[in-house]
């Protein structure tokens, strides 16, 4: 059954207490990797929600969504668009440059301290298209709701935000499978 798996699923998460600083509970998605059932059962759960939906893009958040998003996109038929840290993407300033398959354009967002940059290929997307959005773990949002952000400027439709694994307010409480509904600005 479906609980049978996200059992599964949560059980091959390996947390790990105090990894990378003291307090956090670090959510490795490594172990899940190691146990081919319980990650096929993780993509079978995306793609038997988004098969069928008008689905054209997945866009992966670096480094995580980099591995659930392409074997999701395949499956249901849709393009793998990365969205990268600043300066992996090779591209111009659309600033300063007019319009091209390669440019980039970027979004800051928050963390616990400090912010970081997203970059996206502009030319990857249609304006219109439906989009997927994959990552492995949803903390604060801020992360999704850049990747939102920058796939709304060039007009694609972001039809959900979905993720393994939900940290309520960067604190633990356990980890499981969970689909994140993008209604209006909030990820719920
Ligand atoms: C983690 C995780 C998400 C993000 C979630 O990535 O993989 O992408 O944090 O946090 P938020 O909901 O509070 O925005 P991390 O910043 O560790 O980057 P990495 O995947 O490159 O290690």
């Amino acid at each position: 059954s479906r609980d049978d798996r996200i059992a599964r699923i949560a059980s091959a998460i390996r947390v790990i207490p105090d990894f990378p600083k003291p307090g956090i509970m670090f959510q490795d998605i490594t172990t899940l990797l190691l146990d081919p059932k319980a990650f096929k059962d993780t993509i079978d759960l995306f793609v038997e929600r988004y098969k069928g939906k008008d689905i054209s893009v997945v866009a992966g958040i670096e480094a995580r969504g980099f591995i659930f998003g392409p074997p999701i996109a395949l499956a249901i038929g849709a393009k793998f668009v990365p969205m990268r840290k600043p300066k992996k993407l090779p591209g111009r300033d659309l600033l300063h440059q007019s319009f091209a398959l390669w440019e980039v354009i970027s979004e800051e967002y928050s963390l616990e301290y400090g912010t970081d940059k997203m970059e996206m290929h502009v030319g990857a997307v249609q304006a219109g298209e439906r989009a997927l959005i994959i990552d492995d773990l949803i903390a604060t949002g801020g992360t999704l709701c850049a990747a939102i952000r920058l796939l709304e400027r060039v007009g694609v439709h972001v039809v959900e935000c979905a993720c393994v694994i939900e940290l309520a307010d960067l604190k633990w409480r356990n980890s499981r499978v969970i689909i994140f509904i993008y209604l209006g600005n909030k990820i719920l």
